[in-house]
């Protein structure tokens, strides 16, 4: 595991959209696993500066994005599906049939994860995994406990992540309870990882990572076990280290 120290956000976020923009022009057809969250929106910014200066372009690139939530549809605000493109994909030359999120208003949800599990296996795999981290921990939506061997699956969101999400939802009544993640197994599975975190809420779950034991109980731990994994933190995230 390589960790690069940086001095703050901006500094986070322009790093890895130089490892995902390097990845992008040297792979044929590139397999994007993305993120959403406050942590990777600055990389996304980078990313169309670096389209728009016609650095990299899109078009040959896939996508798969970790998680969504249950109940919402893709045109709801608050979806994973309208931040991806509200700060990505509206902005850059992707191929809309290239993108590839759960589907939050899916009926048969069994079935939505087999689907999901099996079209990133057709796409030959994810080449480059952005994670952003939970304050207790977790990656996608796996939460603490979740078994290292899930693929896709739908998860019962915790009260602490439902209470962290909340700010983007006008209450707390209106967060989902439920969500489509892919699992720790199909994450582990991406050839690279890159993990995003800054600020001090992430401190302890980084150290955790970082220093304990691997263990279903620190989701993110499992990370230590993966053979190409970069974390970009800043000093406040790193601060317990
Ligand atoms: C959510 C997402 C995760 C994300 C995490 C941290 O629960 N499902 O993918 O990494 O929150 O979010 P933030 O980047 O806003 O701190």
């Amino acid at each position: 595991m390589e960790i690069i120290r940086v001095k703050d956000y901006e500094t986070m976020s322009k790093k890895a959209s130089e490892i995902v923009a390097d990845r992008v022009k040297t792979l044929e057809n590139p397999i994007l696993g993305l993120a959403t969250g406050s942590t990777p929106e600055g990389m996304y910014r980078y990313l169309i500066e670096k389209y728009q200066a016609g650095e990299v372009s899109f078009k040959s690139a896939k996508s798969f994005n970790l998680d969504e939530y249950i109940g919402l549809s893709a045109d709801d605000k608050n979806s994973y599906n309208y931040y991806m493109f509200d700060k990505f994909f509206n902005h850059v030359d992707i191929l809309k049939e290239n993108v590839n999120l759960p589907n939050g208003t899916a009926t048969d949800l069994k079935q939505a994860c087999l689907d999901y599990d099996q079209k990133i296996k057709d796409a030959g795999g994810i080449d480059i995994q952005v994670l952003g981290i939970g304050v207790n921990g977790h990656i996608g939506f796996n939460e603490p406990g979740t078994p290292f061997t899930m693929r896709t699956h739908v998860v019962d969101l915790t009260e602490s992540t439902r209470q962290a999400n909340s700010i983007y939802f006008s209450s707390l009544d209106e967060v989902p309870t439920q969500a489509f993640t892919m699992g720790i197994g199909t994450i582990m599975e991406s050839k690279e990882i890159i993990l995003l975190a800054y600020g001090e809420s992430k401190a302890n779950a980084i150290a955790q990572m970082l220093k304990g034991e691997v263990t279903e109980d620190l989701p993110a731990s499992i990370l230590k076990n993966h053979p190409n994994v970069t974390v970009i933190a800043d000093e406040k995230a790193l601060s317990l280290v």
